[in-house]
């Protein structure tokens, strides 16, 4: 039996894959990869695929990186963990301060976990919180757009509309309140839904969750800064508190640091995870402002916020993430992709221009194209194919997107495209 076959019927046998229908394995193995450097993975036999999608998005300066590996080792024999109730640490402390002087507007202060959907349960479980500490007990519900995903536990499911997550889950959902997507030629119409909604029932709604300028789960829908600038005046008006989150888009995925950067505002609560350790260790971070905290602060300990996590500020994690922000820094990484991004275009021109691509679009470092006349089942199949083009893609639905580790180079960019066009040509057209 080879390595790779080894490893995998061992995986089969002993590990439930995340977001998987496991029968599906029987036509299509798990793919097993035993080291990654740069945009790279590679399995027990030395095949090679370029990690097309950041391994969920979570990759920005490569496989392997090391200098955060360095940090990582180094903060490991220091001091690899401990509890954050009724203790501190360096490594927190100095990551708090350094997102909070990198966020938009003031959002002084930190709190942790470890993954996204615990992120938004935090952000949620504070916008009710702060309003019950005010008195404001009706404010219990949640708005949320069509098409908006923030994660898959119970509470974050709730506030999340993609149906293939959510459907069979519903009976154990809170129902809050779902608004139009702004499509381009929608957004004033969404716009009136959300005045009407916030006029009519803002005294119910805690808070407005929204990932800003791209939905990434629902098909990497992007929409105008626009919608969010008025969305931030319309919650002010309202008393209702604004959720961004930045899970997917943070740590300039969408072309600036932020994405709320591009509409000017800031957030109540600003939601991170993916990046923030440049795809090495779990962590999620909820920033939030003074006018929040405040509301907590109090004698009464019921008043406080007693959420926790067994692993929240972990040491090592907070270190990467250091890491991942003196790279930012010393690279001037922002700036580069927006060359690089540029020169992308150019090489993705022939994708564009494919005749089954329709609406290809870009938002700084998220390349993404929709194919017309897809078979069902086309995202598996379309895996499949960019395999054997030596690409790591994940379709999502009838798009293909790119969302590579920001040290790809033009040349690996471009194997990325090829596999795109492997899959317009071979999966789209059908009549
Ligand atoms: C916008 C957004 N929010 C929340 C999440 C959930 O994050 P996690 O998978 O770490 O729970 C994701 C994950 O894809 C996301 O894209």
């Amino acid at each position: 039996m080879s390595r790779n076959a080894d490893l995998i019927a061992r995986s089969l046998a002993s590990v439930w894959h995340p977001c998987t229908q496991m029968q599906h394995h029987e036509s299509a193995p798990p793919v097993p990869i035993v080291r990654g450097k740069g945009v790279w993975l590679e399995d027990a036999e030395g095949r090679r695929l370029i990690d097309g999608v950041s391994s969920w998005w979570v990759n920005l300066f490569g496989h392997g990186n090391p200098e955060i590996a360095e940090a990582i080792a180094d903060q490991a024999r220091r001091l690899e963990h401990v509890m954050l109730a009724g203790f501190t640490h360096q490594p927190v402390v100095a990551l708090s301060e350094r997102l909070s002087a990198l966020a938009p507007g003031k959002l002084g202060h930190a709190f942790y976990a470890s993954d996204g959907a615990s992120a938004t349960e935090i952000a949620l479980k504070m916008a009710f919180h702060y309003f019950a500490n005010r008195g404001q007990r009706a404010k219990r519900r949640f708005a949320y757009l069509q098409g908006g995903y923030h994660g898959e536990t119970v509470g974050s499911l709730a506030v999340t509309d993609v149906a293939i997550f959510r459907d069979v889950y519903a009976p154990l959902l809170t129902q809050h309140q779902s608004l139009p997507f702004p499509a381009r030629e929608q957004q004033a119409h969404a716009l009136a839904a959300l005045e009407s909604l916030l006029e009519s029932r803002g005294h119910e709604i805690a808070a407005l969750v929204i990932e800003p300028l791209v939905q990434g789960a629902s098909g990497m829908r992007m929409y105008d800064p626009g919608y969010l600038r008025r969305a931030r005046a319309l919650c002010d008006q309202h008393e209702v508190l604004l959720i961004a989150d930045e899970i997917m888009t943070g740590f300039g995925r969408t072309g600036t640091f932020f994405a709320c950067e591009q509409a000017g505002i800031a957030p109540d609560f600003l939601c991170l995870s993916k990046g923030i350790t440049g795809g090495f260790l779990p962590l999620s971070c909820v920033l939030t402002s003074d006018g929040v905290y405040d509301a907590f602060y109090d004698e009464r300990t019921v008043r406080g916020f007693l959420h926790s996590h067994s692993y929240t500020g972990n040491p090592i994690a907070c270190r990467a993430a250091c890491a991942v922000l003196d790279i930012f820094a010393r690279d001037h990484v922002i700036e580069a992709n927006r060359e690089k991004a540029a020169r992308f275009d150019a090489i993705a021109a022939p994708l564009a221009g494919h005749a089954h691509v329709r609406n290809a679009r870009r938002l700084g470092m998220i390349w993404a194209f929709d194919i017309a006349g897809t078979p069902p089942d086309f995202a598996r199949a379309a895996t499949a194919l960019a395999l054997e083009h030596g690409a790591l893609l994940r379709p999502i639905g009838s798009t293909v997107y790119f969302m590579p580790p920001y040290v790809i180079n033009d040349e690996e960019f471009g194997g990325l495209v090829k596999a795109g066009l492997a899959i317009a040509g071979r999966l789209g057209g059908t009549p």
